[in-house]
């Protein structure tokens, strides 16, 4: 294959060709994929607008490129390995034969419910076979699908139901939780009270009594039953819209992070395949949900793309103990293992023991995303579970860019602690200050930026062009901002610090702050707050809030609680604040600022040194703020 790196000086001399001749490069690795049209050109872009076109007018289908461009090699291969969140079910295993075959049918389910090319569909759907099913058989007939994580309540689901204009939902009539059943669809018939949704269809997966409304909600298994395995796949076009996906910012509502078709399917399999080194055979493991962009290209589209078998796992790490994973390491075989570093951090807190009893000779390759990850869980990863003979791949991305960005190719580029190496080949970052100035030479730090385009790029925010490009392009003049502070150290290597907007990133999940002032504000009895971000030792980051509320009809307990509740309606359990601290005013400038960089100081507890407080409209209120901190 000659889209493979598989030495370190190929790795330079890819990255070189990737540089000078950005074209011919993305022209040869496209090369290998099933086209019914070729591109008139391979890129069209300018960063003002913004406007990026790869395979200008080729024509694709991306399952087809899963299935039928294989099936007659791999069609016995298994694509997915399903491991369930109960030890005692069965895994199942499914051949690419089989999936096709599921895909066509649930394609034709789709297309029977008046559902097609360039429809928003909604899954909010479990972590079993079907939610990729789902996915695919809307990519099949071009419809647009948006995973939003089962996790999130029926507030943030409606928001996005509605900020989509979504025809129908794909869901589940229940969610396993460790040994809790979670009523999933109860979550969907709240979200759909004031919604145009057709169309809802349901998987049964808890058994779990539910609701089912006439004429607008189905079983899948009934409406699967008499549905035909033939289907032609829909025609796209390479910059049609394959999905939305909503990722968190700095203003208070999420945006749809909308990526292509084209670009997209080239970039997760020639990223799959490097970053991973993934060899036919091997069992490849990611553990994130599809409701992320992980789940997205590194579960569902890089690997299967790849013809890998891939392991979707319903469960939590610490189900039914915390030897889970690598109990199901050793059950599977796993080869390749992706994960992200707060489950690391998790697991190391009950030590050793629970891996003793398990063999984890299987293993070639470890990843970590989604989060700086510490020098000190790095190197229990790379001891207790890797041996230390596995490489550990620190891939850095987002939901933004579709695909890893910066990353060792496992095994070939040197590794360092912390450092996520290296960009892949086509990633052209550039480092700068304040100002703007690009920072060149080694041993700089500043705010990570891209200056040229790649494949799986973001292409617009759903329905609001005007704010992908105030999000992304506005900040740097021709180039795309990623909102990440970062290092290049003396060898070149880049080191991610974390963001350096008003992000926080708990549990690798992004939080935009505002989002989470928003929610909170929603309690009756709260006047105004400010939410923080604070180092936590095992989320990466903590959400810590300042609130200022009506003490006069609640203890302060009972305040708290409830505002952590209505948090949790709102978003989800994964925004509740870790602290909350009711408090007298907010440090603000005459102008009405808050700043921030005192909540974030007392917040992480450097308390030492305020910086100057002289603007401060009340200066006072910052000792009165530190003399409660939590
Ligand atoms: C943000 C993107 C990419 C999939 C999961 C998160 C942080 C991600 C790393 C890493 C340091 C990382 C960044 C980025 N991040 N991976 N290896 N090292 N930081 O996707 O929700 O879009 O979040 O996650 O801050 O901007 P996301």
């Amino acid at each position: 294959m000659s889209d493979r790196i598989h030495t370190l000086s190929g790795y330079f001399y890819e990255y070189q060709k990737s540089v000078t001749e950005p074209e011919n490069f993305w022209a040869r690795i496209a090369d290998s994929f099933y086209w019914r049209k070729r591109w008139d050109k391979i890129l069209k872009w300018n960063f003002e607008g913004p406007s990026v076109k790869w395979f200008v007018n080729a024509k694709l289908n991306i399952t087809e490129n899963i299935f039928e461009k294989n099936l007659f090699t791999n069609g016995d291969r298994t694509a997915i390995i399903w491991e369930p969140s109960e030890p005692g079910e069965s895994a199942r295993h499914i051949t690419y034969a089989e999936l096709y075959r599921e895909v066509c049918r649930f394609s034709n389910v789709l297309l029977s419910k008046g559902i097609g090319k360039g429809d928003r569909v909604i899954i909010y759907m479990p972590m079993i076979p079907e939610a990729a099913v789902a996915m695919l058989a809307c990519a099949r007939i071009g419809a647009i699908h948006s995973v939003v994580f089962a996790g999130f309540s029926s507030t943030a689901l409606s928001d996005r139901i509605n900020d989509c204009e979504a025809k129908a939902i794909l869901t589940s009539d229940g969610n396993f939780r460790g040994n809790k059943k979670i009523p999933v669809k109860a979550v969907v018939d709240e979200a759909l009270e004031k919604s145009s949704v057709e169309t809802v269809i349901v998987c049964r997966r808890t058994g779990q009594e539910v609701t089912m409304k006439p004429g607008r909600d189905f079983w899948w298994h009934e409406l699967i039953n008499g549905a035909s395995e033939k289907h032609v796949a829909e025609e796209m076009d390479s910059e049609d819209p394959l999905f939305i996906l909503y990722t968190s910012g700095s203003t208070g509502k999420p945006k749809g992070v909308v990526h292509t078709t084209g670009g997209y399917m080239v970039y997760t399999k020639y990223s799959f395949e490097n970053v991973f080194q993934y060899a036919p055979g091997d069992v490849y493991w990611c553990t994130a949900d599809i409701g992320w962009i992980t789940g997205h290209s590194y579960i569902v589209y890089g690997p299967l793309l790849a013809g890998a078998t891939t392991l979707m796992f319903e469960g939590v790490p610490t189900y039914p103990d915390a030897g889970r994973f690598w109990a199901v390491i050793e059950k599977h075989k796993v080869n390749q293992f992706y994960t992200a570093p707060t489950a690391i951090r998790a697991l190391q807190a009950y030590g050793t023991d629970p891996i003793e009893p398990y063999n984890l000779d299987s293993l070639k390759v470890l990843g970590s995303v989604g989060e700086p990850i510490n020098e000190e869980a790095w190197r229990w990863y790379y001891t207790h579970i890797g041996k230390s003979r596995c490489p550990i791949v620190d891939t850095w991305w987002q939901t933004e860019t579709g695909g890893i960005l910066v990353s060792p190719i496992a095994g070939i580029t040197p590794t360092k602690p912390a450092f996520a190496t290296l960009p892949l080949p086509g990633i052209q970052l550039a480092i700068v200050d304040a100002e703007g100035n690009e920072l060149t030479g080694n041993s700089v730090e500043g705010n990570l930026c891209i200056k040229f385009p790649w494949p799986s790029m973001i292409r617009t925010t759903w329905g609001d062009h005007e704010r992908c490009r105030q999000t992304y392009f506005a900040s740097y003049k021709g180039m795309y901002f990623t909102g990440d502070g970062v290092k290049r150290d003396h060898d070149g290597y880049y080191r991610i610090l974390g963001r350096v907007d008003d992000v926080i990133n708990v549990s690798g999940h992004r939080m935009g702050t505002a989002e989470v002032e928003n929610a909170i504000n929603e309690h009756p009895l709260v006047i105004e707050s400010a939410v923080v971000g604070y180092p936590h030792e095992i989320k990466g980051q903590g959400i810590y809030a300042y609130v200022i509320c009506d003490m006069s009809h609640r203890t302060e307990e009972n305040l708290i609680n409830e505002i952590k509740e209505t948090v949790s309606k709102i978003i989800g359990p994964i925004a509740k604040p870790d602290k909350i601290q009711i408090v007298p005013g907010l440090p603000k400038t005459r102008s009405g600022k808050i700043m921030r960089r005192i909540l974030r100081k007392v917040a992480e507890g450097s308390l030492d040194n305020m910086g100057d407080t002289s603007t401060l409209l009340d200066p006072e209120v910052v000792e009165k703020i530190i003399a409660g901190r939590k």
